[in-house]
């Protein structure tokens, strides 16, 4: 599937739900979200049937997003099914890692192949804060355990917050000296009611390369990873760099989103949203809708100028 700027278009994100189990700051409102009601929420065959769908149209690579991915019952049967269609090459899933330990054979034994997994300091109290309580050991437990089980190479993302984190950007670096993980740091986007907090707390990728001056350029072998990729003298893992905003990845896009509530968004930064739950349930026919949709995507996001994306981060998947 080619967009009309002739990028292809082969990389789905599936959002199973816009529920998590922390809070955290640049994400998600302090006061908390309003629930979406069961029946707003596409069922787990309704979100089967629809990746079939985009599977036949050319889509190779699945990321399950969230909200928190792995709150959603019947999500590892649900990879099962998807893992056995023809055509999927790499079945993926970012998590905030705190329920890994407890799911993780049943995602390797359902086919799942990798894991990104959000942690956005090393300090356990500042863990608790950032994400409103959470326990930074169940996800440190959780990276073992996925390591064990060989879901690798597993990404850490965390994103960039000035005067929480940049501190630690050593601290992340050197993890990558003797694991299989690719430390990747992202900036922070504005986005939806948490937008404030993005833009007071902004602070770019460069940071990282002033902190570590021996890092080396890596050539990219995913042309459309949104990262840039560098490593340290004689270290296994690797560090990457998002950088939304100092430096747009638009033009290598390969992406869409499909939403908890059924919708396609074409850009994560766009407002336009198309109705494929609707249109399944009305028996038209979606792939056709999905093509001419695909033709509408975005050539790029103007978050430099716009104010903020109308949407949470939970409600999108990242
Ligand atoms: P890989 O397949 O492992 O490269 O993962 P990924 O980077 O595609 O996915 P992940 O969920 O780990 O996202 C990492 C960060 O990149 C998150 O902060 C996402 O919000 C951000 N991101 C992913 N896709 C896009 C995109 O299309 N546009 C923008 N601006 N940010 C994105
Ligand atoms: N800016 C940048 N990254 C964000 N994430 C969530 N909200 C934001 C934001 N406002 C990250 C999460 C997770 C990924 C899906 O997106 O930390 O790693
Ligand atoms: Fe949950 Fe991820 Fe949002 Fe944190 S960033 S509140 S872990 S969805």
């Amino acid at each position: 599937m080619k967009d009309s700027f002739d990028r292809e278009i082969n990389y789905l994100r599936v959002s199973l739900t816009d529920r998590c189990n922390l809070r955290c700051k640049y994400c998600m409102p302090e006061k908390g979200i309003d629930k979406l009601k069961h029946d707003d929420i596409l069922s787990l065959e309704e979100i089967y049937e629809l990746i079939e769908i985009f599977v036949q149209l050319g889509i190779t690579k699945i990321r399950f997003t969230g909200g928190e991915p792995l709150i959603r019952h019947g999500v590892i049967d649900l990879i099962e099914r998807v893992s056995k269609l023809n055509g999927i090459r790499e079945l993926t899933m970012t998590t905030n890692g705190t329920l890994i330990k407890d799911n993780i054979a049943g995602l390797k034994n359902a086919g799942l192949n990798r894991l990104n997994i959000s942690l956005d300091t090393l300090d356990e109290k500042k863990y608790k804060s950032i994400t409103g309580g959470g326990n930074i050991f169940s996800v440190l437990e959780g990276i073992e355990e996925a390591q064990k089980m060989r879901l690798t190479p597993i990404k850490i993302n965390t994103v960039l917050i000035g005067g929480f984190n940049d501190d630690e950007i050593e601290d992340f670096i050197n993890l990558t000296i003797d694991n299989d993980i690719e430390a990747r740091f992202i900036e922070l986007m504005p986005i939806g009611e948490a937008a404030d907090f993005a833009k007071d707390n902004f602070i770019s990728n460069n940071e990282v390369l002033k902190s570590a001056k021996e890092l080396i350029a890596l050539e990219c072998e995913d042309k459309s990873s949104p990262a840039v990729y560098y490593k340290l003298p004689n270290a296994i893992g690797k560090i990457g760099l998002i950088s939304p905003i100092s430096c747009k990845f638009c033009k290598n896009c390969n992406r869409v989103r499909l939403t908890s509530t059924g919708k396609l968004k074409l850009c994560l930064h766009s407002d336009r949203e198309i109705d494929l739950r609707s249109a399944l349930a009305e028996g038209k026919d979606v792939k056709k809708i999905i093509m001419e949709s695909i033709l509408i995507k975005e050539e790029e996001h103007h978050l430099e100028y716009e104010k903020y994306i109308y949407k949470n981060m939970n409600q999108i998947g990242g």
